[in-house]
């Protein structure tokens, strides 16, 4: 077998092995022995099918120093999925999911790319990638009916992260409906050795229903020339990177997010709860800033965010246009996990809550996972309950229920919340100001009431009832009818 032979074939073998180990954990292919300076016509180049992932994972990085021809294989697929809990949506994509799937090549590589559109697809596709250099990004030579595939090719002129979309007429509806994902060309130095690298990528969902609407919504192109988007979502769905969906590192270690932003519409403040990036590949260039708390990142953009997490739990990740975050769904999660460093972060809280807009009881509308969704079991209202939890209460009184001293009474455990099923429905439907004594601990602090429907509350009170030590027990749906029903009770009647 001679030299050039092998380093193929080891390189076909290490794309091989480093697919296999996926789920954030850098791990690098084998460098290939001799230094090959090739910079030799494309058929002479080595042939490498190309690795694809699924967000939130990434392929490992490009251990080569020469240049290579990449064979990407990628499909589009018109899927019914999930948009929240409850709500399912028509979407579009690369490769059957939102965002599509990532491509990781090396500056100077040569690509070519089959894109085959499937046959129960109803619509033409192509591809624009913002990495090529060349008429349309590739999306003319890439029109590919239902049951087609075209073929095109291209060269890898500059380094950076882009995104690549269909482009399609009409063009926002194919985008609006997910068909976007990102291409990392990667410097011919490589970039610098990270621990772990993520995938997370915005976009914004026009829904005929409006936030959490149940059943299977389609597409509304007047909202989304309005740009009013009912979702903003990373990842292609509300929650999609929470809770056990979470991405996760150790203290101590680096992380990279590659972010992107589909759009169709929106601009991003990209931000990390807790976290300043210590590294902003700005716009997924070259330059890089520092020390940075947020960042933006275009409709049809990137940037590459880096930072070592030092202490340990649960940092979310949010578009800082911040009624995004908690109402339409633009809100995952990082949890760090190892030992805690009291220096860095002591873990003292505030003594008591500042209350700008006054003491009286505030309303939340139109809340994150608003989702109407009839329960039929008690595991099943648990299971629901938990997502609401999340995304409506968790801020406040924590992961576990413990609360916040001070502020925020414990639901762990809890002597009020077990006594009386019934005012605690009160308080979920009308919110509560004043006041109340929990597990032996004064609290003078406001619950706004949260506008869910009565599904929702029974759920979400059935879990945290059945959670976090509690006595367990079941709000049914028909209860909180009863309890919206009558009228709301005055301070001293929920006075402990
Ligand atoms: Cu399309």
């Amino acid at each position: 077998m001679n030299n050039f032979k092998l380093k193929v074939l080891v390189s076909m073998v290490s794309v091989a092995l480093a697919f296999s180990a996926c789920g954030g954990k850098v791990n690098e292919q084998s460098s290939s022995s001799s230094a090959n300076q090739a910079s030799s016509a494309a058929s002479r180049l080595p042939v490498i099918e190309a690795v694809l992932t699924q967000a939130p994972n990434v392929p490992p990085p490009v251990a080569r120093n020469y240049a290579a021809k990449i064979v990407v294989n990628m499909e589009t697929q018109e899927k019914v999925m999930r948009m929240a809990d409850g709500v399912d949506y028509m979407f579009w994509t690369f490769g059957g999911q939102v965002p599509g799937q990532f491509m990781r090549i090396r500056e100077g590589d040569e690509v070519e790319f089959n894109l085959s559109n499937s046959p129960d697809s109803k619509m033409p596709h192509n591809i624009d990638l913002h990495a090529v250099t060349g008429p349309g990004g590739g999306a003319a030579s890439s029109f590919t009916s239902p049951g087609h595939t075209s073929t095109f090719s291209f060269k890898a002129l500059n380094p950076g992260l882009y995104v690549y979309h269909c482009a399609t007429a009409p063009v926002g509806m194919h985008i609006g409906n997910g068909m976007y994902g990102l291409i990392l060309v990667e410097p011919k130095a490589g970039l610098p050795k990270v621990d772990r690298e993520y995938y997370v990528m915005q976009g914004d969902f026009y829904t005929k229903g409006k936030y959490g609407e149940a059943g299977l919504q389609p597409f509304d192109m007047e909202k989304a020339i309005k740009e009013q988007p009912d979702y903003v979502v990373f990842n292609g769905s509300v929650g999609a990177l929470n809770g056990d969906k979470a991405i996760t590192a150790n203290v101590g270690e680096t992380v990279r997010l590659f972010v992107g932003n589909g759009g169709p519409n929106l601009v991003s403040s990209f931000h990390v709860i807790g976290e300043i990036f210590d590294k902003v590949y700005v716009e997924g260039g070259d330059l890089v800033n520092k020390n940075v708390q947020t960042t933006l990142v275009p409709a049809g953009g990137a940037a590459i965010t880096e930072f070592k997490v030092d202490v340990p739990g649960t940092f979310i990740m949010v578009d800082h246009s911040i009624f995004r975050a908690f109402n339409k769904g633009a809100l995952g999660m990082l949890k760090v996990s190892g030992p805690e460093d009291k220096i860095i972060y002591s873990g003292k809280q505030a003594d008591k809550v500042y209350l700008p807009e006054g003491s009286a009881a505030q309303s939340i509308r139109n809340p994150a996972a608003a989702v109407a969704t009839k329960a039929l079991t008690k595991d099943e209202q648990i299971a629901l309950g938990q997502n609401l939890y999340e995304s409506n209460c968790l801020a406040c009184h924590q992961a576990k229920g413990e609360g916040i001293p001070h502020a925020f009474p414990p639901l762990a455990k809890s002597d009020y919340l077990n006594a009386d099923h019934n005012r605690s429905v009160d308080i979920l439907l009308h919110g509560r100001s004043g006041p109340i004594t929990v597990n032996g601990e004064t609290y003078d602090s406001v619950m706004p009431a949260i506008a869910l429907n009565n599904d929702q509350i029974a759920n979400v009170l059935t879990y945290v009832l059945n959670s976090f030590d509690n006595k367990g027990g079941q709000i049914t749906s028909a209860q909180v009818e009863k309890r919206r029903k009558l009228p709301p009770p005055s301070v001293n009647d929920i006075h402990m």
